[in-house]
């Protein structure tokens, strides 16, 4: 907090209007009399009342907790075999940024450290746009079609007559769509309640990577906390929640106050479209993985958080990240649930902050903005006299080679019904968790954590339906499961066998 010395240096400590003038006494209100109504020519009250009416705007749907902070992104190999973005032609090149981490269910006053996955939200700014990485700490997500989206979200919010959380809501949907299993196992891992965010961050999507000669690669983008992640045991993150609710939030601005800079270094994993095809997984599935072993990790630089905010609304609050926030050399793949938030971030963007979010300080882009969108409310940078329309002075348009390898992405088709379905394969990667990854520790937490949510389930067909997909995971798992919760033991959830997938379906064209 700067000194009141600091203060009025900066703004010369003289009270005003927002109009910027003078204020005798910010506390007086003009009034007839000594007691009488008060006056409608007093501007200053007025102004000062109407403003505060208006000092809310929406929360963000979902991810309404959060906090942020403000640093750089640094190249440190070369990857100019990947992308052709100028971000990344030379290794030194240095990007400011914008961070902002979250979690998702809750409202913007809950706890940092609820069992949820958090957000992890990046803003880089190149000198050919704005770079958004809008990821999670979690390298699966819940769903792979888009349609459930608002669907599941409700269930993690609240219940429509009792206002409250609930528990049954919680189970019915997750069983109802198994496909959610990896991503639950990992949620009621302890890593489902992170300390602080001492985590790592996955693009989850597969994206793509072009570079200059047109060719692309697949690649799924990964944070790597350096110290490594950190996890809190179910009983402190409850505990947390209640004596200090803005725990990591806290320790975020503190760690950055000491010169303690907060470091991520980034990695990509990748794969040609050939290797995509023979691939034992749907790549766009996010509900999968690309195991490490097969897809190793390639350095490609580093996030160092070295600056707080002067102003948290102006600064964070404000901050709008989107997916569909790329830069030549970045696309989007058609993974169906990355092509709707494609569509859903700039649209809450434009109810949230209004049209000309993008014009708003923590948005607005280093590279010069030059095009034809022009007016609506808040428009502080309006081009000044550049011409509305394409005209002979328009600005000059980016040239990009096409792609070398376009077969692999050539849509053609009837406008199809799509909607997955679950196979024997979406349990592989879940029960390699409990396997061969979660220790004897990690089992018995993970049993303790999901039993102290699952059996607060009042419906015996939802407890029962969920027990039968951790039994699809594993028989030990889903017995000790029900014991822990005093069910009797389940059968496995059926599924379709896992030839009947759908792979990956853009073969190379004959
Ligand atoms: C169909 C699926 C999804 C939809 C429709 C969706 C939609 C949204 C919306 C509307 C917001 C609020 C944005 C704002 O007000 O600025 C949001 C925030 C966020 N979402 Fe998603 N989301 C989806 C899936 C995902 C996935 C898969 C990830 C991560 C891999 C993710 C990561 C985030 C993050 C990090 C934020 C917070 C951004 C911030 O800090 O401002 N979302 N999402």
């Amino acid at each position: 907090m700067p000194t009141q010395e600091v203060l009025s240096a900066q703004d010369h400590g003289l009270y005003t209007t927002s109009t910027g003038a003078p204020v005798a006494e910010p506390y007086a209100a003009q009034r007839i009399g000594l007691t009488g109504p008060l006056l409608l020519q007093d501007f200053h009250h007025i102004d000062l009342l109407a403003h505060f009416d208006r000092e809310r705007i929406p929360e963000r749907v979902v991810h309404a907790k959060g906090a942020g902070a403000h640093g750089v992104f640094k190249v440190t190999h070369d990857i100019t075999d990947l992308s052709c973005a100028s971000l990344f032609s030379k290794v030194g090149n240095e990007a400011p940024l914008t961070i902002r981490f979250s979690t998702v269910g809750g409202e913007s006053g809950s706890a940092d450290t609820a069992r949820d996955p958090r957000g992890f939200a990046v803003k880089i700014k190149t000198d050919q746009g704005n770079l958004d990485w809008v990821f999670n700490n979690t390298p699966v997500f819940f769903i792979r079609d888009p349609a459930k989206f608002p669907h599941f979200i409700h269930t993690q919010k609240r219940d429509p007559q009792t206002h409250l959380k609930d528990a049954d809501m919680f189970w019915d949907y997750l069983s109802q769509n198994p496909e959610s299993i990896h991503q639950v196992m990992i949620l009621f891992s302890d890593r489902g309640t992170p300390d602080g965010f001492y985590m790592h961050g996955y693009s989850g999507h597969t994206l793509k990577f072009v570079n200059a000669d047109g060719n692309f690669h697949y690649v799924q983008i990964h944070l790597r906390r350096e110290g490594g992640a950190r996890s809190l045991d179910n009983d402190t993150a409850v505990k947390l929640g209640g004596t200090n609710p803005d725990y990591a939030t806290e320790q975020l601005f503190t760690e950055i106050e000491l010169g303690k800079f907060p470091t991520w270094n980034v990695f990509v994993q990748t794969m040609s479209a050939q290797q995509a095809e023979k691939f034992r997984y749907n790549i766009l599935d996010l509900t999968k993985i690309w195991p490490h072993k097969e897809f190793p990790l390639r350095p490609v630089g580093q996030i160092v958080l070295n600056k707080n905010v002067q102003n948290y609304f102006a600064e964070i609050e404000q901050a709008a990240f989107s997916p569909s926030h790329l830069v030549p050399g970045v696309e989007p793949s058609a993974d169906p649930v990355l092509q709707s938030r494609l569509f859903s971030y700039p649209d809450t963007h434009r109810h949230r902050l209004g049209t000309n979010y993008g014009q708003l300080p923590v948005n607005a882009p280093v590279a010069p903005v030059a095009n034809f969108q022009r007016d609506g409310a808040m428009a502080f940078n309006n081009q000044g006299f550049r011409p509305n329309y394409q005209s002979s002075l328009s600005p000059l348009q980016y040239k990009r080679k096409p792609y070398q390898d376009v077969k692999h992405e050539i849509w053609l088709g009837d406008a199809n019904t799509d909607l997955s379905f679950i196979t024997e394969l979406d349990f592989e990667q879940p029960r390699a968790l409990w396997e061969k990854v979660f220790n004897e520790t990690d089992k018995e937490h993970f049993v303790y954590n999901v039993a102290g949510h699952l059996g607060g389930v009042k419906s015996p067909v939802v407890k029962a339906r969920q027990l039968s997909v951790f039994t699809a995971v594993s028989k030990d798992l889903g017995e000790r499961l029900a014991k822990a919760i005093n069910h009797a033991p389940v059968a496995p959830l059926k599924v379709k066998s896992a030839s009947e997938a759908v792979r990956f379906q853009f073969k190379a064209a004959a």
